[in-house]
């Protein structure tokens, strides 16, 4: 069975490459896109990769997942620090999902600190830039051996 994942991308990742490039880096949204593409041929898999900038539109794309993907990778940007809502969708969907950022919450401002992701997430990978979409693909994986 070639397992699937869900790439989803929260706000402001659409300005990737000119938003804050000292802070996120140089690479586009396209680029990483590419480079999660190249990365599931290599590891035999299908991606879905999605962006929205509505916190609505990312719980309902959360929903569309059961019984489509095996996992999710999840960048949901500010709303990380903020929202329940998405806290309670992961909670309800029985998927497992890696948390992900490009820079390193822990390492900014306070607020960047609290995440309502990470209790409801697999695990947390942060503060690699880009490379941390290839990386949490790979713990994807890990993850579903370990549990199968
Ligand atoms: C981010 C970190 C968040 O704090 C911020 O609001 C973002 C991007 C990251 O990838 O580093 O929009 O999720």
């Amino acid at each position: 069975m070639t397992r699937s994942i869900l790439i989803l991308n929260g706000p402001n990742l659409n300005l990737l490459g000119t938003r804050q490039p000292e802070v996120y880096g140089p690479t586009t949204l396209a680029d990483i896109e590419a480079m999660c593409y190249r990365k599931a041929k290599v590891l035999g898999i299908e991606i879905v990769f999605a962006q929205s900038n509505h916190e609505g539109a990312l719980i309902d794309t959360l929903h569309a997942a059961r019984g489509v993907h095996d996992g999710i990778v999840l960048n949901a940007g500010a709303y990380t620090h903020t929202s329940v809502a998405l806290m309670d969708a992961i909670s309800s969907i029985m998927l497992p999902v890696v948390e992900l950022h490009l820079s390193n919450i822990h390492a900014r401002e306070e607020f960047r600190r609290t995440s309502f992701i990470a209790p409801v997430a697999i695990g947390q990978i942060c503060g690699f830039g880009a490379a941390g979409y290839p990386l949490a693909m790979d713990a994807l994986l890990s993850y579903f051996g370990e549990t199968e």
